[in-house]
């Protein structure tokens, strides 16, 4: 019985320890909640969520016309942890001319400068229809213009080949391994000597190895969301992330804050280099609205 009567009373003691510890719980919540602005809580929760890092990808189908290029710019410089992949298109290629128009060649080397940048030279391919001879002086002209333009900075260090085919074919395979060998051997084009294709669709994964990335997808947000939206990326067959390149454009105005942030941190789950743009019309041509809010979500760890 005396035992009894102790474990009632070591009951009481212990109700009124909780319920006093409980007290103390709900003025500190109550503190910290005045104390910590809520602005810091959701920074905290953005640093540990978003995933591996990627490069920016950016079809800079852009007109130099002075100042043109500057919001580029205005976040290469202020991003120096980002790397951005830019791909330069003078005229369908690298124009007619040993060098292109004055304000290429103005803007090119300012854009180069910056070590977190790796520019890239167009050229067209046309599903590997193209005369191949053609391709290769494309190419060659790139590779040629820090002598012919006397200027080491005005200078590319691979190539964007649009147009690359989906379907599987021998000769077809020849083809581009012959202009990925041509890439890796001109000097003029390093120190990256870097390959990429655009099928803009999942190609015949026996592609995938002749360049360093691929463009998988080029469509738009609603495209996206038709395929299964990022485990498109997870499904392609003998691939790694490292591998694959992403374009998503149209993203609807409605696609902001959470869902933007959410969107970015899928694509950098499952692709290395990465594009995303609310334009709907003329999507390379301009710099869209949400441009910089895009780079910032990229540039978040
Ligand atoms: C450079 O761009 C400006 C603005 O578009 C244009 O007026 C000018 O003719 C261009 N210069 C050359 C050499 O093409
Ligand atoms: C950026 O590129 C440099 C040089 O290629 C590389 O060493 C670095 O790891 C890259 N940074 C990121 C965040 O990918
Ligand atoms: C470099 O410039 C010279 C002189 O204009 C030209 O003959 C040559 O074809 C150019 N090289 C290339 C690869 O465009
Ligand atoms: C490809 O272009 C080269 C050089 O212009 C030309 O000699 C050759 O005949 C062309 N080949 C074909 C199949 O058109
Ligand atoms: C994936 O790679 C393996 C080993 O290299 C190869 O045997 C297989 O055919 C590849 N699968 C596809 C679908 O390319």
């Amino acid at each position: 019985m005396g035992q009894g009567k102790h474990v009632r009373e070591d009951r009481r003691c212990l109700r009124s320890r909780r319920s006093r510890l409980v007290a103390v719980a709900l003025v500190l919540v109550a503190l910290l909640a005045i104390v910590i602005p809520p602005a810091v809580v959701l920074t905290l929760h953005n640093n540990s969520t978003m995933g591996p890092k990627a490069s920016v990808f950016v079809p800079l189908y852009v007109y130099p016309a002075p100042g043109a290029w500057e919001p580029l710019e205005k976040v290469v410089s202020a991003h120096r942890n980002v790397n951005f992949t830019v791909v330069i298109n003078p005229g369908s290629g690298p124009g007619p001319n040993a060098l292109p128009d004055a304000n290429y060649t103005r803007e090119i080397p300012k854009l180069a400068s910056y070590g977190n940048v790796r520019l890239l030279g167009y050229v067209a391919t046309t599903y590997a229809q193209r005369n191949i001879s053609l391709v290769r002086r494309d190419i060659e002209t790139y590779a040629a213009w820090p002598t012919n333009g006397s200027n080491p900075d005005l200078a590319v260090r691979g190539i964007f080949f649009d147009e690359t085919p989906q379907q599987y074919d021998d000769s077809t395979l020849a083809y581009l391994q012959e202009l990925t060998a041509l890439v890796k051997t001109t000097s003029g084009l390093g120190p990256d000597h870097f390959v990429v294709h655009n099928p803009g669709v999942i190609p015949d994964s026996r592609y995938l190895p002749t360049a360093d990335s691929t463009v998988v997808f080029e469509a738009t947000y609603d495209t996206f969301l038709e395929r299964q939206g990022a485990r498109l990326f997870e499904n392609i067959p003998n691939s790694t992330r490292s591998q694959l390149c992403a374009v998503l454009h149209s993203v609807p105005d409605s696609v902001d804050g959470h869902q933007f942030r959410d969107l970015v941190k899928q694509m950098r789950k499952v692709a290395d280099e990465i594009f995303i743009t609310h334009l709907s019309t003329d999507y390379y041509a301009s710099f869209g609205g949400q441009w910089q809010e895009f780079v910032d979500l990229m540039a978040k760890s």
